[in-house]
This record gives structure tokens, C-alpha cells and sequence, in this order.
């Protein structure tokens, strides 16, 4: 079947995939933006077979539709990142915050730090150089780097680790020769992390809304440019969550447009640009 791009997303339409997407996922979908999510879920109508938007809804709303649910939210997401993004945050990381967890993890304790809403895996591979860079013999502890994603697509991407060289933008090349591993795929450079970096990483599969099974508390949580698609509601259910999911003496970043709202009320400080950290009485 060819592709149809004359195919239009009624406002009715919108409006019951916006509501499915908040449900699902948290994501706030607002009808200025109504042509761009037309085109992201076009391709998903495509490929199905279906003839029009108004099909596309009523499979996801129903229980047959279930399986499409994740792809449609897999297509709404926006999963834009780059290496060392933000860079004060990694400047801050290695000043402020590895020297104590080097203390830390060569005093025997573990060392544990989360990517929320990791995408394509930047985030973390650049958490990972930031820490191998100060303590060569990370390896030799333990120390972990996890990395989440709502976005089955981006969360297989980062545990394979190849980027194209438009994706490899912000890796210093210094780092880029002592980490990467560069080859050439139908004439185009490609770089894949190395084991160092690897070993340090994991990447799984997780909706913030959603149970988190993680056992342990985190030194460091990476959680940037996630919310701010989510409305305040969202946003005021996930604060309590991750000051629990964060050790008393850690740090939790988000992105520059982003803010814990009422801060104090829920138990963190802020020590730096959008940087928090869990407050004393907490
Ligand atoms: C713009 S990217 C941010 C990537 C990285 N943190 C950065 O700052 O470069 C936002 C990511 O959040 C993820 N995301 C959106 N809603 C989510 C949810 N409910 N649970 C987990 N991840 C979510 C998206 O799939 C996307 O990969």
C-alpha cells in the first residue's frame, strides 16, 4: 500500500489521542501542535494499512489496539539529546560531586546514578566520560550507570551504542579516540562506544508514571528535558518520587527550562543551575 500524506487528523481525533497519550504516558499534547503530531503518527497509520486517522483511533482506544499504544507513544516523543549536553552539569559532576564518590566507591560502598529519560543514551555514555576521565580505575568498583526511557526505539538504540557521526557532535576528540571506536557502514562514519564506557552502563524500558523497580538509592539523577512535556500535575506527582529515589547527600539535575515547583515543600535545596539537592531536614 502507498503511503497517503494528504491524510488529516481531525480535531475529535486529536483530542482523544491527546487524552490517551496524558493517560499513558504523561505527555501533554496541545492542539497549536496538532499538525506536527499528524505527521509523526502518519507513518504508524501507514504502516498498519489503515485508511484514515479516525481508524488509527479507534485501535488504540481499544483492547485489540493495546501493542499500537506503545508505538504511538514511541512516535509522540520527542527524543532530541546530544553528548555533553548542557555541559555545566558535567562540570559540575566532576568538580563537586566525583570527588565524593570516588571516596565513596573506594571506601566499598556502590555507586549508583540514573538517566531518567536517557533517549538515545548521550546522557549517560557522557555521565560515564565525565567519571572515567577523573578515576581511571572505575572499573575496579562498583559503580553503575542506569539509563530509562519510555521509548523501546531509543532504549535499544543506546544499548547498542552506534552513532552516526551527526549524533557523535559534542564528544571531544580526545575522549571520542579514548572511548569510541570508529568504523565506516555503506560509506558513513560510525562511532561506537567501547567497552569501558559499556560495562558501566544499562538501559531498560521504564514510564516515570509507572512503578519504579529499582531497589536502590541514587547518588546522581540525570532527569533533563523529561518533564517539561508533562503538565505541573505530572510534574508534582514525580518530585516526591525522586527525592525518595535519591540518596540524602545527592545531587538531581534537570534541564534548563525546568523547575521542582515549590522545592522546599518537598524536601530539596537548589546548589547550582537547575541542580538540587535533597535538603537537611529531609
Ligand atoms: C528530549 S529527550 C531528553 C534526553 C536527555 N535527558 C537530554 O536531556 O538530552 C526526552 C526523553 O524523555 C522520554 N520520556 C517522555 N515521557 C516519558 C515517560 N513518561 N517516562 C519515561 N521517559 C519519558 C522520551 O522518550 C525522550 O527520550
Amino acid at each position: 500500500m502507498s503511503a497517503r500524506r494528504d491524510m488529516i487528523l481531525s480535531p475529535e481525533d486529536f483530542d482523544v489521542i491527546a487524552k490517551l497519550a496524558y493517560r499513558e504516558s504523561g505527555l501533554q499534547l496541545v492542539r497549536e501542535k496538532s499538525s506536527m503530531i499528524q505527521s509523526r503518527l502518519r507513518h504508524r497509520v501507514n504502516a498498519l494499512g489503515l485508511d484514515d486517522f479516525h481508524h488509527y483511533t479507534k485501535l488504540v482506544c481499544s483492547e485489540a489496539g493495546r501493542p499500537e499504544v506503545r508505538h504511538m507513544i514511541s512516535a509522540l516523543t520527542t527524543n532530541v539529546s546530544h553528548f555533553f549536553r548542557e555541559e555545566h552539569h558535567f562540570r559540575i559532576l566532576e568538580e563537586k560531586i566525583v570527588p565524593g564518590l570516588n571516596k565513596k566507591m573506594k571506601s566499598g560502598e556502590r555507586v549508583r546514578i540514573w538517566s531518567a529519560g536517557c533517549s538515545n543514551g548521550q546522557e549517560g555514555y557522557s555521565i560515564a566520560m565525565t567519571l572515567l576521565k577523573s578515576i581511571p580505575d572505575l572499573h575496579s568498583f562498583d559503580v553503575k550507570i542506569l539509563g530509562t526511557d519510555i521509548d523501546p526505539k531509543v532504549v535499544a538504540f543506546a544499548r547498542q551504542a552506534k552513532y552516526p557521526e551527526r549524533l557523535i557532535t559534542g564528544v571531544p576528540q580526545d575522549l571520542l579516540n579514548l572511548y569510541f571506536e570508529e568504523s565506516t557502514e555503506s560509506g558513513d562514519r560510525v562511532f561506537t562506544a567501547g567497552d569501558s564506557l559499556r560495562k558501566l552502563l544499562s538501559f531498560n524500558e521504564l514510564n516515570l508514571l509507572a512503578k519504579w523497580p529499582m531497589k536502590h538509592e541514587f547518588d546522581v539523577i540525570f532527569c533533563r528535558n523529561v518533564v517539561i512535556y508533562f503538565d505541573l500535575e505530572t510534574q508534582n506527582a514525580l518530585w516526591p518520587r525522586f527525592r525518595q529515589a535519591l540518596s540524602r547527600d545527592g545531587y538531581m539535575f534537570l534541564g534548563h527550562s525546568e523547575r521542582i515547583n515549590d522545592h522546599q515543600h518537598v524536601g530539596f535545596i537548589t546548589d547550582g543551575p537547575t541542580t538540587y539537592r535533597p535538603s537537611a531536614k529531609n
